[in-house]
């Protein structure tokens, strides 16, 4: 395999707009950033990816851009990017911005053009079908719920959005569409990016010519998936624009990419793939209901232990994945992963290892390396997120009570990992000195940055042991490019695997409170990594304590 700059690397999602506020407004913004980055480099991070930073009347929280060549107001300026692209590069650390080309926003220039003019040029930049009465162009439901047409104003048109009614979807068929979106991203890159994150980027195929598919709700309407693996094609696109951008300049992509076919794995992200490595999205889909949040089902240690492995496997040594344990659109991970009424420093730091050690680029969600949780709801108005409030009248319309609606939702929410990043116990977690845009995490007296710096066991200084172990050159090897081998799979509760290239390494996690013992098939000379205080061991038996990882390097 060619060695890449960025095989190595461990990456850092920022939500702009929760991470640090600098001017008192209540949203975070780049100067904030800026401010930060001290923090970021003294944990480890070599890149960050920012959710979308663009002008947008953030219907979507920036997922729907009115302008991919400016910076929204709230966020700061353009000087103010092109300081931070600079800032980073002093401190080597690389930017990623979020590509969203799947839609723009309604109020993009593009968008106003096709409604004055539906058949002219900016017309074919969207998905534009005549109105009929009482009927709908197709029958499918959108990822925020409702219809995906809606009424094009102005004409007797209406346009396609997959997502929300102010995202259209753009006419990726059109090349005068294509080239703009191109152009975009080189006038990017020429600014010194590092690369992109690109954003819901399998729905930029539709299944041609559009049909209806069989409902499975009682809105009349089908999920949009019933589409989408009809699509095929996609790669024309995402070859074309590999050519037309990334590769001249070696920049590093890593796709929102579900339901690949099987076999286009090294299509995406092989030697010479569409991106650089695409996430695995496998254990948050895991116990997702087509029938909404309300009847997904909770996973159990076992199945994450499953869905790590199922993608491990199926991936091999074609290329890199992404390993997450949260986003923006998750709720936090240690309120998911580890089982209700466990969530604790050692199981965060469990969770924190058997993750990192995985093949893979490390990609850790703000906050996620203080260990935050999931923010109670007291009620729905708390909520922002525009798909929270979907799921929770699905919820409703199925029968479930305000407050069981309420419970169930608040699991899933994405506003659970958009709460503002606690800093500090000061007032609003010392995230604003004004009133902040979402309510931040009562909890912030007890997780917080400024108190976890001061701790050495804190989660904070567990991660950037994790991420020095990586960087260790006696280990970066294996690490980075070391098989992995699962070890003990079927036995409940225990998660384990090797990593082996010129050195072998044991990661074993207890994913449980009660105590477990392990029989080491072969002697380890060092404990490199530990989240208590010693290794019970007796004639190469180890007693794990609840929750208790080791990464072991094991002898030859
Ligand atoms: C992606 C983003 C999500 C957004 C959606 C539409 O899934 O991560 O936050 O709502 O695309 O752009
Ligand atoms: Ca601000």
């Amino acid at each position: 395999m060619t060695k890449k700059w960025w095989h190595d690397k461990v990456a850092y999602q920022i939500y702009p707009k929760s991470f640090y506020d600098s001017n008192g407004d209540g949203i975070g913004d780049i100067p904030g950033i800026i401010s930060k980055l001290d923090y970021l480099r003294d944990l480890g991070v070599d890149i960050i990816w920012l959710s979308p930073c663009y002008q947008s009347p953030l219907a979507d929280q920036g997922y729907d851009i009115s302008d991919y060549y400016n910076i929204d107001p709230c966020f700061g300026t353009m000087e103010d990017m092109e300081q931070l692209i600079a800032e980073a590069k002093k401190r080597n650390m690389y930017i990623l911005m979020d590509l969203v080309v799947n839609h723009c926003s309604d109020e993009h220039e593009w968008f106003r053009r096709a409604c004055e003019d539906p058949d002219g040029k900016y017309g074919n930049f969207f998905y534009l079908r005549d109105k009929k009465d009482g009927e709908l162009p197709t029958n499918w439901r959108s990822y925020f719920g409702g219809p995906v047409w809606e009424d094009l104003p102005g004409t007797n048109k209406q346009y396609l959005h997959v997502f929300h009614k102010k995202q259209p979807d753009l006419n990726w068929e059109n090349p005068e569409l294509r080239e703009e979106v191109y152009r975009n991203i080189n006038w990017w890159l020429d600014k010194g990016l590092g690369g992109f994150r690109i954003d819901a980027i399998m729905n930029i195929k539709k299944a041609l010519p559009f049909r209806n598919y069989t409902s499975d709700r009682a809105d009349g309407l089908c999920n949009i998936y019933e589409m989408l693996r009809e699509a095929d094609g996609i790669g024309e696109f995402l070859g074309e624009m590999r050519d037309r951008t990334f590769r001249k300049y070696d920049a590093f992509t890593v796709g929102e990419v579900f339901n690949e076919k099987p076999d286009e794995l090294s299509d995406f992200i092989g030697e010479d793939g569409y991106f650089s490595s695409m996430f695995d999205f496998n254990e948050t889909i895991f116990g997702g209901s087509p029938k909404g949040w309300y009847d997904a089902k909770p996973i159990t240690p076992d199945d994450y232990k499953k869905c790590c492995f199922e993608s491990q496997a199926k991936t091999g040594d074609i290329g890199f994945l992404s390993n997450i344990i949260e986003n923006h659109d998750e709720p936090r991970g240690v309120s998911r992963y580890i089982p209700e009424g466990d969530c604790c420093t050692e199981s965060k730091k469990m969770l924190a290892a058997l993750n990192f050690m995985l093949r893979g680029l490390p990609f850790i969600y703000q906050g996620q390396e203080l260990g935050m949780e999931n923010i109670p709801f007291g009620s729905i108005d708390d909520v922002d997120d525009i798909s929270t409030h979907d799921e929770y009248r699905v919820a409703l319309d199925a029968g479930l009570t305000p407050e069981e609606a309420l419970k169930a939702v608040s699991k899933f929410s994405r506003d659970n990992a958009r709460t503002p990043m606690q800093w500090s116990d000061e007032i609003n977690a010392g995230f604003t000195t004004g009133t902040p845009w979402l309510k931040v995490n009562p909890n912030y007296t007890k997780i917080n940055a400024a108190a976890q710096l001061d701790d050495a066991d804190s989660v904070w200084h567990f991660y950037q042991k994790l991420i020095a172990l990586r960087k260790n050159p006696a280990y970066k090897q294996t690490i980075v490019y070391g098989k992995l081998e699962p070890v003990w799979e079927a036995v409940h509760n225990l998660m384990a695997y090797y990593r082996k290239d010129d050195k072998t390494l044991l990661v074993v996690g207890n994913y449980q409170r009660e105590e477990q013992s392990i029989t080491l098939p072969s002697p380890y000379n060092q404990v490199l990594l530990n989240n208590f205080k010693e290794v019970m061991e007796e004639d190469g038996v180890i007693r794990l304590q609840g929750y208790q990882v080791l990464i072991l390097e094991i002898c030859e």
